[in-house]
């Protein structure tokens, strides 16, 4: 059985890429944390160190990297310092040593998860990303890029946290089209099985909806309403979201709804 490398197999996305690859694949997963699961291979490492990367990637034939450090997601809020800054040594610095691990090792195919409208980039963390796609169409080894809309843990963690707030001032109109991980995971895994196929089509959720029906969608099935207040979304601000979705491209199934449904309102 080829052996797939998962970066980041622990993440949101990663979990579900572990599920849908281990009937087809021996999975391994490079984690700065371990689990106990036997049914995929762990290997200990780090990409901000290096740590763990050359035995992570020897012997494999492809490498999925979803490893991110995005401090901003974590947390589900923005702070003044994300507008200018966001940590190079993940996203840039282990994407370079796992592309230099990946070539020595002659990997047929690396797949690098990225983010739509990331070659319109706006703020420090899609900068990094885009950096790492360059990294990755000039690194030699044979590749694919592929591109998804905002997760829908992203948009309900970041809710949870505006939520906190008894009034929510919103640009309403802007739209989104987020998206279910685990139906990525799927496209992630028949891009895999089609082999290298360079940049390949965007992936985003079913539905393209504004901000207001989904935070009205939102309140509804967490039971937290909160006043919005409908803010101008002015010209630049609509076109950028607009570079965030990907109204022509592959759709998922699950939708917003669904997928808050689906979680019980928790
Ligand atoms: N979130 C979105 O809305 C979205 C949308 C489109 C594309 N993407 C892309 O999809 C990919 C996965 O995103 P996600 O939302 O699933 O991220 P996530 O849930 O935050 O997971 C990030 C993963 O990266 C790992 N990681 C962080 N620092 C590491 C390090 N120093 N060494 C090794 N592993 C490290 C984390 O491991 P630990 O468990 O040790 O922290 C975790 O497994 C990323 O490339 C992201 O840019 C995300």
């Amino acid at each position: 059985m080829a052996i797939v490398l998962v970066t980041g197999g622990t993440g949101h996305l990663g979990r579900e890429l572990v599920e849908r690859l281990r009937p087809a694949y021996r999975v391994r997963v490079l984690a700065r944390s371990p689990g106990s699961g036997g049914e995929v291979d762990w290997v200990r490492g780090d990409l901000a160190t290096g740590a763990g990367v050359a035995q992570a990637v020897a012997g494999v034939s492809a490498v999925v990297h979803a490893a991110t450090c995005s401090p901003a997601a974590r947390r589900g809020y923005l702070r003044p310092a994300d507008l200018w800054r966001s940590p190079l040594e993940v996203d840039v610095d282990g994407t370079r040593l796992l592309l230099e691990a990946a070539a020595r090792s002659g990997v047929d195919h690396f797949a690098y998860i990225s983010i739509v409208g990331v070659d319109r980039p706006r703020g420090p963390y899609l900068r990094l990303k885009l950096t790492a796609e360059e990294l990755v169409r000039e690194s030699g080894v044979p590749f694919s890029i592929l591109r998804a809309t905002q997760f829908h843990w992203l948009l309900d963690r970041m809710l949870g946290k505006a939520a906190r707030l008894p009034v929510l001032p919103l640009p309403t109109r802007v739209p989104v089209q987020p998206v279910d991980p685990a139906d990525f995971a799927g496209y992630v895994a028949e891009c895999l099985a089609d082999g290298p196929g360079g940049r390949r089509e965007d992936f985003a959720g079913p539905e393209v909806l504004t901000l207001g029906t989904l935070v009205d969608q939102w309140q509804w099935a967490r039971g937290r309403p909160r006043k919005v207040i409908g803010l101008y979304a002015p010209a630049p601000l609509m076109r950028a979201a607009y570079t965030m979705t990907a109204p022509y491209g592959r759709r998922g199934t699950t939708t917003w709804a669904d997928w808050l449904g689906r979680r019980g309102g928790r």
